[in-house]
């Protein structure tokens, strides 16, 4: 195949409905609100054949100078083999300049990946499903409050010290989909989790806290009065709380590998850690 047939453009919003076929086929559970959050926040772009059919979608999402996440890569099956998502890749890739970029890659992705600079660093693991039992509701010497105006600073502040970029713009976005709740201990922030809707039911994430025990309690305070499926996607770090969510009625139903092309930004060493992504794409 000849690539000249091929242009990249912007991602426009009236390609959100073809973008969304790509990742039903390839059974990626989003809806069209996971899609519109995911453009809203994002820097899109489509490779279109010369009939104007789009035939491949990838974005971006700018953590500032040194940091992007890549994400909803999709080159449709009958199109693939053809150079389309190296492509792809090479637009964001030029696009994002010197920044360093993480991604969560599929085993279809990760050759391509390689190719392309990547390395493997770590792995996320998707635990979801119906929740069968309530999480108890532990007392503690924390304090918990609403996520609204005032505790969106906390919670940008947190997420600023374990990814070490700033993500203000999508928190502020996430935060407005769904509901929030932060955590204090002696006044001081310690965690926050947002829940809002998205693929099959709700996704948990972002959850970020000091410690085990304090995730743990803000997840269960959000879960207290939901029915219905769940997912999280889980970090390395969070592995000690899948037992507990399995105990909830979750299972793992894939573990997928972060790979990072430069350095990886987020880091535990600030003390706070992230225990679940907002999604896969955004991290
Ligand atoms: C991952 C994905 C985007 C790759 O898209 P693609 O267009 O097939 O990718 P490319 O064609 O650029 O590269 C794929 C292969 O084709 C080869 N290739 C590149 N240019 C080529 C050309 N002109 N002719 C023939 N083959 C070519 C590449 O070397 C690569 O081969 P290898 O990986 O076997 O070594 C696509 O498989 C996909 O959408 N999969 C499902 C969704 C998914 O998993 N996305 C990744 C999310 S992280």
């Amino acid at each position: 195949m000849d690539k000249t047939e091929f242009t990249v453009r912007a991602m426009r919003d009236t390609d959100l409905p073809t973008c969304l076929t790509f990742t039903q086929q390839v059974k990626w559970p989003h809806r069209m609100g996971d899609w519109q959050l995911h453009f809203s926040q994002g820097n899109g772009s489509i490779i279109e054949d010369a009939d104007g059919e789009i035939a491949g979608c990838i974005l971006w999402w700018d953590y500032g100078s040194e940091y992007a996440s890549v994400g909803l890569v999709v080159v449709p099956e009958h199109r693939q083999g053809n150079g389309l998502g190296r492509t792809l890749m090479d637009t964001v890739m030029s696009q994002t300049g010197a920044r360093n970029l993480q991604l969560v890659a599929t085993v279809a992705g990760t050759r391509l990946y390689q190719q392309c600079g990547f390395e493997e660093c770590g792995f996320v693991y998707q635990v979801q499903g119906e929740l069968t039992a309530q999480p108890e509701v532990t007392n503690s010497a924390l304090s918990f409050s609403d996520l609204d105006e005032t505790t969106l600073k906390d919670v940008i502040a947190l997420d600023a010290a374990a990814y070490g970029c700033s993500r203000e713009s999508l928190l502020k976005a996430v935060a407005a989909t769904g509901k929030g709740l932060v955590a204090f201990n002696e006044g001081k922030p310690a965690g926050f989790a947002m829940l809002r809707t998205s693929g099959h039911g709700q996704t948990l994430g972002p959850v970020l806290a000091d410690n085990d025990d304090t995730a743990k309690a803000l997840i269960s305070r959000l879960l207290a009065d939901e029915t219905g499926f769940i997912r999280f996607d889980l970090t390395e770090e969070a592995l000690a709380l899948k037992p507990w969510l399995e105990s909830l009625g979750l299972a793992q139903v894939d573990k997928v590998s972060v790979m990072v092309k430069g350095k990886f930004l987020p880091s535990s060493q600030s003390g706070v850690t992230i225990y679940s992504l907002i999604s896969q794409a955004f991290g």
